[in-house]
């Protein structure tokens, strides 16, 4: 008689791998357009090891491994699995780094950050979202390494900064001050500017250990809007 197997089988298994695949179909192209190095392995690893399922809402859990964006309630998204690789790819991140997230969302983005050795902060301004992710996080496996706070993400956190790495996943029509002066010398801004509703510009700022500060625009985006809390 042979034994049960000691770990119950994935059932998104497929699914996910499915997804993997297409994103680095998709990035083959668009890598390609934009004349830059596709997706790592270690990227692309990394979402293969992310259960999106369980950042979607119950009634989407079906298409969650689809390479698109999802509504999550009060009028935001969960972001293109492709988008949130090439972001990922963008913080050239190492492990053991401390990141800043600024829009948590579902808890996505920040989950996949984990999975590339990474300790994440996060913050989420509508405080119903913030609530979820935190339990969704914690539900995936992710509360030690990824930390959930509400408020304003423009002000970044000053008092945990400075950061290996800042990602912006909402956009304004400038680059935060408060975020470029937490980023520690030498690592990365990833952050789309532009219009609310219009074109915007997914950019890599870069803060050099001599303190000059570089911009690049990697290519167009659509995001939400950032939103300012009116209190500050
Ligand atoms: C595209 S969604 C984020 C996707 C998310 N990273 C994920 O993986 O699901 C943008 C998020 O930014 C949040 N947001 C907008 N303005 C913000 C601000 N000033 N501070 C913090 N979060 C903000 C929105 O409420 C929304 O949840």
């Amino acid at each position: 008689m042979s034994e049960p197997p000691r770990t119950a089988p994935d059932p998104r298994a497929a699914d996910r791998h499915a997804m993997v695949e297409e994103v680095a179909r998709y990035d083959r192209r668009a890598s390609a357009e934009m004349g830059r190095p596709g997706l790592s392995p270690a990227v692309l690893g990394a979402l293969g090891r992310t259960p999106r399922h369980l950042f979607v809402p119950a009634d989407l859990q079906t298409v969650a491994y689809a390479n698109n964006p999802l509504p999550i309630g009060h009028g935001q998204t969960i972001s293109q699995p492709y988008i949130v690789a090439l972001m990922t790819g963008l913080l050239e991140t190492s492990p053991g780094d401390t990141v800043l997230e600024v829009g948590t969302g579902s808890g996505y983005q920040a989950a996949v950050l984990a999975e590339m050795g990474v300790i994440v902060h996060s913050i989420e301004i509508v405080p119903a979202l913030a609530r979820r992710a935190r339990r969704d996080l914690a539900v995936a496996g992710y509360a030690d390494r990824v930390t959930v706070h509400e408020g304003d993400g423009y002000a970044g956190l000053p008092d945990l900064a400075p950061f290996d790495g800042v990602i912006v996943t909402a956009a304004p029509d400038h680059v935060p001050a408060p975020l470029l002066a937490q980023l520690a010398p030498g690592s990365r801004l990833v952050i789309p500017v532009g219009a609310s509703g219009g074109h915007q510009d997914l950019l890599v700022v870069t803060r050099d250990e001599d303190g000059a500060v570089r911009r690049e625009r990697v290519t167009g985006v659509r995001f939400v809007p950032l939103t300012r809390d009116a209190g500050r």
